[in-house]
C-alpha cells in the first residue's frame, strides 16, 4: 500500500484528459494511482495514449455482452480485481447504469465541456456555439444516474472563441486539464482527512 487513492480512467476519445491526470499522479500534484484505463472504443486514441505508460488498459465493447448489466458486471469485477476505489471519467461518452452506480455509489466522477446544468449530452460545445453563447465552461460533478447530471465539485468559465467550435475546445481542454486534477486532489483529501 502507498496510501495513494486507486483510480480507473473511462475514456471514449482522444484521452488528453487521461493524460494529463497521469502527468499530475507523476509529478506528485494528484495523490492517486490510475490502476486502469478503460475503454469501450477499441481504437480509440486513449488506447495509444495509454500504450507509452505501464498502466493496465481494458477494452471493453458493450455489444459483447447480453445486456448493460453483464457488461457492468463484468466491469465490476476487473474493478474489483484491481481495487479501485474511484471512477474518474473522461471523455467517456455512456451513461453509467444502476449495477456500476451501486457498486461506486458517490464514487464516480464525470468532467463536462459546459456550465451545466447547459448542455448536458453530446457536443456540447456545438450546442453552445448554436445557442450563441459568448462563455460556456467545464464542470466536474460526481455521476447520478442521469445525463452529465449529479451534483456539482467544481465549474470555471470559458469564453467562446470567435464562435470557432476547434478553438473553443482548445481554451475548454486547456481548463478541463488543470480543473480536473485540482478537483480530484481536494475531493481525495477531504475523504483521506475524513478516514482519519
Ligand atoms: C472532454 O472535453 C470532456 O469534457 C468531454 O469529452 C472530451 C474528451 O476529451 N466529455 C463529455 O462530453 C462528457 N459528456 P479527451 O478525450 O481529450 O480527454
Amino acid at each position: 500500500m502507498n496510501g495513494k487513492t486507486k483510480i480507473a480512467v473511462f475514456a471514449s476519445g482522444s484521452g488528453s484528459n487521461f493524460e494529463a491526470l497521469e502527468f499530475a499522479c507523476r509529478e506528485g500534484e494528484l495523490d492517486a494511482e490510475i490502476t486502469l484505463v478503460m475503454t469501450d472504443k477499441p481504437a480509440s486514441f486513449v488506447v495509444e495514449r495509454a500504450r507509452q505508460t505501464d498502466i493496465r488498459t481494458v477494452a471493453l465493447e458493450p455489444k459483447a455482452f447480453p445486456s448493460k448489466q453483464a457488461f457492468e458486471e463484468a466491469l465490476i469485477a476487473i474493478l474489483q480485481d484491481e481495487g479501485v476505489e474511484w471512477i474518474v471519467l473522461a471523455g467517456y461518452m455512456r451513461l453509467i447504469g444502476p449495477t456500476l452506480l451501486a457498486a461506486y455509489p458517490s464514487r464516480i466522477v464525470n468532467i463536462h465541456p459546459s456550465l451545466l446544468p447547459s448542455f448536458p449530452g453530446k457536443d456540447a460545445i456545438g450546442q453552445a456555439i448554436a445557442h450563441g453563447v459568448k462563455v460556456t465552461g467545464v464542470t466536474v460533478h460526481l455521476v447520478d444516474e442521469g445525463m452529465d447530471t449529479g451534483p456539482i465539485l467544481a465549474q470555471a468559465p470559458v469564453q467562446v472563441v470567435d464562435g470557432n467550435p476547434e478553438l473553443t475546445a482548445k481554451a475548454i481542454h486547456a481548463v478541463e486539464h488543470v480543473l480536473y486534477k485540482e478537483t480530484l486532489q481536494s475531493l481525495f483529501t477531504s475523504e483521506t482527512k475524513s478516514k482519519a
